[in-house]
């Protein structure tokens, strides 16, 4: 693989992961920025790491200085509930992602591929009533698509839930900041604490979502940098998901059978923005373009591999 890599929040959970990978692929280390407002410097191994905010202007000196050509742009805010709380920090955060762009536009980036999220979707529609978080990577996808170019590429993936952990222990998700949801049920199981499940008394259930394992989209986005050439056009956008949509109470159930701990829970009317059945059938499958096959086709593989880290950091 001919290029060179520049990671945007490569310290947090989804980037340690892209970063180990393509370390390993690659045997050379891409560069990362990170400001570690919730990154964990224990990924720090695996990439040249500069600790700046995306919006430091610093930051084109820094493009050209490593001949940086193709950027994996992963650093934001992540949470769709604490977005609705929390408006004018999901704000900021975007308004530094726009300078951010604006100024890897002045370098000679090639690619740039942006980590957007399928929770603008709604059953095969864009949201009506979208959280702040979603409305500014819809925000992001848009700008992005204006200021692209034949010689500015950009690709955006719109990924699903991401879960999981290196089965051997060595990586996985540590947000301190952050209440995701199997971290979260995993701590209140093994401590008998009751869990607040949230669910629409309206339809009558559970909000359901579609999860993928953080080593596949490590991978995916590792097979999106070896296939570039097949990116034609100078703007791509593609939703990424597993085959299957699991509800809250599924992962619950499943994860209490993998520990064997009895469940406590009660239920709770979730908030109209946290979108009910996440689902979109793709137009254009990225997954055959790019001759991937999902390594963690179900919600108990994907579960079964966090023994190992979860006993580790809880
Ligand atoms: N995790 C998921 O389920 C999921 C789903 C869909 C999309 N995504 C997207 O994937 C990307 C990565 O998600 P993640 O789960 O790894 O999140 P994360 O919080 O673990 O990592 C994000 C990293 O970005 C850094 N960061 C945030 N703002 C920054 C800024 N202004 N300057 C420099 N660094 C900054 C943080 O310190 C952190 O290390 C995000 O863009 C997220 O929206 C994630």
């Amino acid at each position: 693989m001919k290029l060179n890599l520049l990671i945007t929040g490569g310290l947090g959970y989804i980037g340690s992961f892209t970063a180990k990978k393509y370390l390993r692929k690659t045997r050379k280390k891409s560069l990362v920025i990170d400001n570690l407002s919730r990154g964990n410097f224990f990924a720090k191994k695996y990439s040249h790491n500069n600790i700046i905010d995306i919006s430091n202007s610093k930051l084109t000196k820094i493009i050209e200085k490593n001949k940086i050509d193709t950027i994996i742009h992963l650093a934001s805010f992540t949470c769709v509930r604490e977005s609705i709380k929390k408006k004018q920090k999901y704000f900021k955060n975007y308004k530094s992602q726009i300078k951010f762009i604006e100024n890897v536009k002045k370098t000679n980036i090639r690619h740039f591929i942006f980590s957007s999220s399928l929770s603008v979707f709604e059953k095969n529609k864009f949201k009506k009533n979208l959280s702040p978080y979603s409305t500014y990577k819809l925000k992001i996808e848009k700008y992005l698509k204006k200021v692209s170019s034949k010689n500015f590429k950009v690709i955006i993936l719109r990924y699903p839930n991401i879960i999981g952990s290196d089965p051997s222990g060595k990586l996985g998700e540590n947000n301190n900041f952050i209440s995701r949801i199997v971290p979260l049920f995993y701590k209140k199981l093994m401590k008998r604490k009751k869990i607040i499940l949230y669910y629409d008394y309206r339809r009558k259930t559970y909000p359901s979502r579609n999860y993928m394992h953080v080593q596949d989209i490590a991978n995916i986005n590792l097979k999106v940098l070896e296939n570039l050439k097949k990116f034609k056009k100078k703007y791509h956008i593609f939703n990424i998901q597993n085959n299957k949509e699991y509800s809250n109470f599924e992962v619950l159930k499943c994860l209490s059978k993998i520990i064997n701990k009895k469940p406590f829970f009660s239920l709770k009317q979730i908030n109209k923005k946290e979108s009910i059945n996440q689902i979109y059938k793709s137009k254009d499958d990225i997954l055959k373009l790019i001759k991937y096959k999902i390594k963690y086709d179900s919600l108990n593989k994907i579960l079964q591999t966090n023994a190992k880290w979860f006993k580790k950091i809880y």
